[in-house]
């Protein structure tokens, strides 16, 4: 059977070393995936360069130049609709989408965040874990829904939390899982492995009870 390569688009805000470990591991493996655009929403996004670099159409969406999230919302859209991507990948976006938004891509749009969910949602994970006294933390892939890190997960990494973390040390042991788990999830996508459905996460023909764990165990 031919496989056609799967389109994407990357939503950023800064750095983008999720975005880069995507377009790294699709070269490397020779992934069925095809980075269509990269739209970034802050106009010095460090990613946008890597998007460049690697020949890569970049769409600059600056949300100070609209006046509410409605309306840089629908631009979204119409952006996204132009470069027509199969799958919305979230990497590093910071901003909350509206439930119209979110609900034209179910299905068709992935999150990573940095946490165990449903542990942590929103902002500066790794000081609550720090905080909370936790010896585990983690990331998890999951489909986007109207509420805020809230979409059913897909795959989880974990990492152990150390008597020396800061948070900043946490963050990078926890990002570099990211890098792995990220470009893993997008591939199962493509090879249609992975969709969601009413009852939840479908993977391989099976309703998910629980994320995958990365490492994978086989
Ligand atoms: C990552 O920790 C990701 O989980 C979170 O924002 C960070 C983005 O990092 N949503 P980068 O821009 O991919 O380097």
């Amino acid at each position: 059977m031919i496989q056609h390569p799967l389109p994407i688009v990357v939503l950023i805000s800064g750095t983008g070393s999720n975005l880069k470990a995507i377009i790294e591991q699709t070269i490397a493996r020779n992934l069925p995936i095809v980075i269509q655009g990269v739209i970034s929403n802050e106009p010095n996004a460090l990613g946008l360069k890597t998007a460049h670099q690697a020949g890569i159409a970049t769409y600059v969406l600056n949300h100070r130049d609209f006046s509410n999230r409605a309306a840089y919302d629908l631009a979204l859209d119409a952006l996204i609709s132009k470069i027509n991507p199969k799958l919305v990948v979230l990497a590093g976006f910071m901003r909350i989408l509206t439930t119209d938004l979110v609900n034209r891509y179910r299905g068709r749009m992935l999150n990573i965040h940095p946490s165990l969910l449903p542990k942590y949602p929103g902002l500066n994970t790794h000081a609550r874990v720090l905080a909370a006294g936790d010896n585990e933390h983690g990331a998890s892939v999951h489909f986007v829904t109207p509420d805020l890190d809230a979409g059913p997960v897909i795959m989880q990494s974990r990492v152990p939390v150390l008597n020396a973390d800061n948070a900043a040390s946490l963050a990078a042991r926890v990002l570099a899982t990211e890098h792995k788990i990220y470009p893993i999830a997008i591939l199962w996508f493509a090879q249609q492995r992975l969709r969601l459905e009413n009852q939840g996460v479908i993977f391989d023909n099976q309703v998910l009870t629980q994320p995958i764990l990365w490492p994978i165990v086989t």
